[in-house]
């Protein structure tokens, strides 16, 4: 864990530069408007630890699937988030010597994330190895007005000297990504065009043949007037610059805009990219840095309208909470539908593809509580159609009969995963799907959604589910072996209690929903039935039979769920007393070490009980808590999120806390040392649902809202906004009372301290908590 950033409640900020965590703060401070996001590199020169990145959405590239020991089943290639043209360039020169912050002095450094508005700040006052010092000041944004265009001020003014500065401001796409398998580069270029102020480079990627423009344009100022500077066009292999000598004068400021955009092929017809690009790019100069600017704090502004948290009285929390909220808003915007959230947004390489159960299980309830129910209708669909890469990805290992097993990893339906213990059996993210299907429609009440696509999906998910079991002679019942559930700290286990849950829930489920679509509209279920060649008796009766015979591990002495057949079997230490040096585990410990042992990455039997909760009562729920949290490291981020939420339920406040804390502070504090790959974009979702549905108590059951809310010890107040079913409300915890105001035009009632309560239209109301 290390604390080396101030707290503040709007900014994230880095005073004096921490050389030995830059690759962290990069990740930190990255910036991202849904389209396109880069890591928050410098714009000069640095020859120290840095991991440079530039992400475009929906860009990708397979690169081929690198094993020890190739299995059948495996999937051709790995889908990686390209590491795609850098914009942001611009090299510093005084008197030939460059700029470098590796191999000068630094002082009075300060680097500033906005959340607010939306900008990255950066300023530094540096002494070259020559003596020449000079103060520097660079700011820049990715607009999420104009999702194509970013921008930078970057200001200098020498402290000791005066002579000859030289920028380059340039566009590089001669780009490696670090992960790259063969070492290989992705990207060919297509065309460049270097004039003397702007400059272009399309590029295109290998095998998938996305072409992406980048551009640049540059004005220069000096003492707040333009100043016309002489540029040389320079271009190289998949590069663009323009270079330019100026003279400058001891304590004068010179400063260089600079504009770029980002097309690319998703968006825009192959022969039109350049001309389109140039359009972006002149629209841009012609508003200004400080237009821009202002629209991008407006457009923020109108954003935290919709979805801040506000914690008084705890301002730790409070830019926690922010950050995580910032960043899902700077890596998805939901209009797009051909996009979706990666694990690490476009904060770096690691995990390629975009789309992990993590959407699904962490992020839809974000999505659903505080945006418009076509974008989480519009992640749904995504899975819809990819049913039948889904359906190809089971025959290949097996399946048959329109069975179908999502990928734990794609870009395009198509699996990418290759480990053949999670490829193969982490086969509890079909559980996800289905559960997403059911948890959209309980929000928002809009059930066309079966007969349209939910049931094809379900069917789809149910088939396999009934094919992986095989009954068990010596156990008389179903049992469902070789899986991986959601603790990757076990491998290959036998009836794994959360995956065995999820598989009845889900042939629970598609039956009713099968039900539904025949009682309220017979025709499409008519259609559906032999457009999927579902045998009602047959199918369906093995299915209900499979419900009633499943095997599940239990242990009725301690009176909880198995995580699998056999975990009592493994020593049972506790994390307690794990001596600090040998976490985090996965970074200390050989796999064998951590497989055998009782340790566990993220909840397992507890994301069962999560999810299912209405099943089981309060003391089945401690029971399993206090036996599994103490095993359990957290090593994966979407953890804490989830015991946060169960301490709530279970009255321990305490512990909720500091759940929260961890995982809305997971990257700000690098609790699990990993940050440098990347911000852990997904889990953020899952510290709001911290918020919202562990401090707040939030439910929905029988189409209303419940709230349970405490507060936790500190905090004088918190507040949240949702959407449901055409309302929006704002509600605010203090300690003394639970205020609701519901800002439609229309009453609603719902449940506070399960005590119903109707919200006139436009109304508030204040309810004493029942403890106070
Ligand atoms: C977790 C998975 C998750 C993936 C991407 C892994 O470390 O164990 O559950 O899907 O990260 O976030």
């Amino acid at each position: 864990m290390k604390q080396y950033l101030t707290v503040d409640e709007w900014s994230i900020i880095e005073e004096g530069f921490h050389a030995e965590y830059n690759q962290i703060t990069e990740s930190v401070f990255s910036l991202g408007n849904g389209r396109m996001g880069q890591r928050a590199n410098f714009e000069e020169t640095f020859t120290g630890e840095t991991l440079q990145g530039n992400y475009v959405a929906g860009v990708y590239y397979p690169d081929k699937t690198r094993v020890g020991w190739w299995k059948n089943g495996y999937p051709e290639y790995f889908a990686k988030v390209l590491n795609a043209a850098n914009w942001i360039g611009i090299d510093v020169q005084l008197d030939g010597e460059t700029l470098d912050l590796h191999l000068c002095q630094v002082t009075d450094f300060r680097r500033e994330l906005n959340m607010r508005e939306g900008w990255l700040d950066r300023r530094f006052t540096a002494t070259l190895p020559s003596g020449k010092q000079m103060r520097v000041e660079s700011r820049r944004f990715t607009s999420i007005v104009d999702y194509e265009v970013g921008a930078i001020r970057y200001s200098l003014t020498p402290l000791n000297f005066s002579g000859t500065l030289t920028f380059t401001p340039f566009v590089d796409a001669d780009i490696k990504n670090a992960d790259s398998n063969y070492d290989e580069k992705f990207w060919n270029e297509i065309l460049q065009e270097a004039q003397p102020t702007e400059g272009y480079v399309v590029a295109e990627t290998k095998k998938t043949f996305f072409h992406v423009c980048t551009g640049q344009r540059f004005v220069v100022t000096q003492n707040g007037q333009e100043v016309n500077v002489q540029a040389t066009p320079v271009e190289r292999t998949k590069y663009i610059a323009s270079t330019f000598d100026i003279a400058v004068q001891e304590g004068q400021e010179t400063v260089l805009y600079k504009y770029a955009a980002n097309l690319s092929s998703e968006n825009h017809p192959k022969e039109n990219l350049l001309a389109n690009t140039k359009k972006v790019i002149n629209a841009a100069t012609a508003k200004g840095f400080e237009q821009l600017l202002q629209e991008q704090a407006a457009a923020w502004a109108a954003k935290w309208e919709e979805s801040d948290i506000v914690i008084e009285g705890d301002a730790t929390a409070q830019q926690g909470i922010r950050f995580n909220i910032f960043q899902l808003n700077q890596t998805y915007t939901g209009e797009d539908e051909r996009l979706n959230i990666g694990p690490k947004g476009f904060t770096g390489e690691k995990y390629g593809g975009t789309t992990y159960w993590d959407t699904e299980a962490y992020c839809l309830p974000f999505y659903l509580a505080t945006a418009d129910p076509q974008i989480a209708r519009n992640l749904l669909i995504y899975r819809y159609k990819h049913l039948q890469k889904a359906i190809e990805n089971a025959e290949k290992l097996g399946f048959t009969g329109g069975a179908a097993l999502y990928p734990m990893v794609t870009m395009n339906g198509e699996e990418c995963h290759n480990e053949w213990e999670i490829t193969f059996e982490e086969i509890h993210r079909n559980g996800a799907i289905a559960h997403a299907i059911h948890d959209y429609i309980r929000y928002t009440g809009d059930d066309s959604y079966l007969g349209e696509y939910g049931i094809e999906v379900l069917v789809g998910i149910s088939r396999f589910w009934a094919q992986r079991v095989n009954w068990s002679q010596a156990k008389n019942k179903y049992v469902m072996l070789g899986v991986t559930g959601p603790n990757e700290y076990e491998n290959n286990v036998n009836n794994n209690w959360y995956t065995s849950t999820i598989a009845t829930w889900t042939l629970e489920y598609t039956l009713k929903a099968l039900q539904h679509v025949q009682q309220t509209n017979p025709g499409r279920y008519q259609e559906l039935v032999s457009k999927l060649n579902l045998n009602e008796e047959k199918e369906m009766g093995q299915w209900q039979h499979v419900i009633d015979n499943m095997f599940y591990a239990e242990d009725h002495e301690l009176g909880i769920f198995l995580q699998q057949d056999g975990f009592l079997d493994k020593e049972q230490t506790l994390v307690k007393d794990l001596p600090a040096e040998d976490r985090p585990l996965n970074q200390k410990w050989s796999w064998d070490r951590i497989l055998r042992s009782v340790f566990i990455k993220q909840a397992d039997v507890l994301q069962g009980i999560y999810l299912f909760e209405d099943r089981y009562d309060l003391d089945t729920i401690r029971r399993n808590y206090d036996f599994y949290e103490p095993r359990t490291v957290h090593e994966s981020s979407l953890s804490p999120c989830v015991h946060s939420i169960l301490a709530a339920k279970l009255g321990d406040e305490e512990r909720a806390y500091e759940f929260y804390l961890r995982t809305a502070r997971l990257d700000l504090d690098d609790y699990n040392n990993d940050t440098e790959d990347g911000c852990h974009i997904t889990s953020m979702a899952g510290t709001w649902m911290s918020v919202v549905q562990g401090f707040g108590g939030m439910r929905v059951r029988n189409n209303q809202l419940f709230f349970n809310p405490f507060i936790p010890a500190g905090w004088s107040s918190y507040s949240f906004k949702i959407r449901f079913r055409g309302h929006l409300l704002t509600i605010k915890v203090t300690r003394e009372q639970v205020q609701i105001e519901n800002h439609a035009d229309k009453a609603i009632t719902l449940n506070v301290f399960d005590q119903p309560q109707t919200i006139e239209a436009n109304a508030k109301a204040a309810l004493a908590h029942q403890n106070a």
